[in-house]
């Protein structure tokens, strides 16, 4: 691994709330192309403008992926990076998708481990901010048949942030999409590629003119059974028990959500992962058995959903203290922020 110094660091904000998601960047980057067949030695390199062909892949047939993990500053100072090899294991998966030669999971993971000691001066003692890093591969090569491209950057750009939704309240609304669908039953769902983010943004747009926040996507083939939202995953309290909808060849499957699961069991909560129909969360609605939805996501961590709506049909949840979202978001952070000891391995601890 290659380390080229930034001789220009920048001053850092100070106003914590005012970070919002993903628009101030950090000082360096990882680089990696990959050229004749095989990935080039990773360099990080300061933060700097990218120049493509215009014929490059990724720009006219997005072929490209992506991830999103965060580091986290405890109480006690100490740095955290929460399940990134998980993260790095489902890039190499969204590769193997989208005809993108896979990176080598040890090398990747040691540079994400040196940039962040090299930039944990922008990781801050701020219970709801994290720093964000967000890999991306895409194709560069630049050739205009439809083809795998034979050249491609990866990269790697960190951000510092705060809350994902900058609402003032802390619940969500959300919007029932019945006229689009995000992807196909055998499409690239369980991928995370920027295409399946490009399909949303239609109705995502349309749903925020609505008053919105995010839709919530139902299955392509009978738009009867609820997917994902926007970018998160998707959690019902029925009757007490915590149900998400199983994975499926287009559901993401998030490494939120599995950390949600795998809580949740820890603490004696019954978890069901399983279809569910639209029909079934307005059912339970109606005779007051649903208690609360909420979404989960690297992103948005734990968002309580405050109402969803179907056509002219409502749902307006409870404002619960301590429901399960509340117990569950507490013993997340509480992992990821240092107070909590867990046992699974997904803490990794960095020396500065
Ligand atoms: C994440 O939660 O990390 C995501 O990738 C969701 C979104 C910001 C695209």
């Amino acid at each position: 691994m290659i380390i080229i110094e930034n001789k220009n660091l920048q001053t850092k904000p100070t106003d914590y709330k005012q970070l919002g998601f993903g628009k101030v960047f950090t000082d360096y980057m990882i680089m990696s192309k990959y050229q004749d067949g095989k990935w080039q030695e990773i360099v990080i390199q300061p933060f700097q403008n990218l120049s493509l062909h215009p014929a490059a892949t990724c720009l006219h047939y997005a072929q490209e992926v992506f991830e999103g993990l965060k580091a986290y500053r405890g109480d006690d100072g100490v740095i955290r990076l929460f399940r990134h090899r998980d993260n790095i294991k489902r890039l190499n998966e969204s590769c193997r998708r989208m005809c993108i030669p896979e990176v080598d999971e040890d090398a990747l993971e040691k540079a994400i481990i040196e940039i962040i000691k090299l930039e944990a001066s922008w990781i801050f003692e701020d219970e709801d901010t994290a720093l964000y890093i967000r890999p991306a591969i895409f194709g560069t090569g630049n050739e205009l048949g439809v083809h795998p491209s034979k050249e491609y950057i990866l990269c790697v750009i960190l951000s510092p942030v705060a809350k994902y939704y900058q609402n003032k309240e802390d619940y969500v609304k959300i919007k029932i999409e019945e006229h689009f669908h995000r992807v196909g039953k055998l499409g690239t769902g369980t991928a995370k590629t920027g295409g399946n983010y490009a399909s949303s943004l239609l109705s995502s747009v349309i749903a925020e003119e609505e008053g919105f926040d995010q839709v919530c996507w139902l299955d392509a083939e009978t738009s009867k059974y609820i997917e994902e939202v926007g970018s998160m995953n998707i959690f019902f309290v029925i009757k007490g028990v915590l149900i998400t909808p199983m994975l499926n060849t287009s559901i993401l499957d998030g490494i939120t959500r599995r950390s949600i699961i795998t809580l949740a069991k820890q603490m004696g909560i019954s978890v069901e992962e399983r279809k569910v129909s639209i029909d079934e969360v307005f059912a339970a609605a109606q005779c007051g058995e649903l208690t609360e939805v909420f979404g989960s996501g690297t992103a948005a961590v734990i968002s309580k959903v405050g109402m969803l709506k179907k056509a002219e049909q409502e749902i307006i949840l409870p404002r619960l203290k301590d429901g399960v979202a509340d117990i569950l978001l507490s013993q997340l952070k509480g992992i990821q922020y240092g107070r909590i000891h867990e046992d699974y391995g997904w803490i990794t601890t960095i020396q500065e």
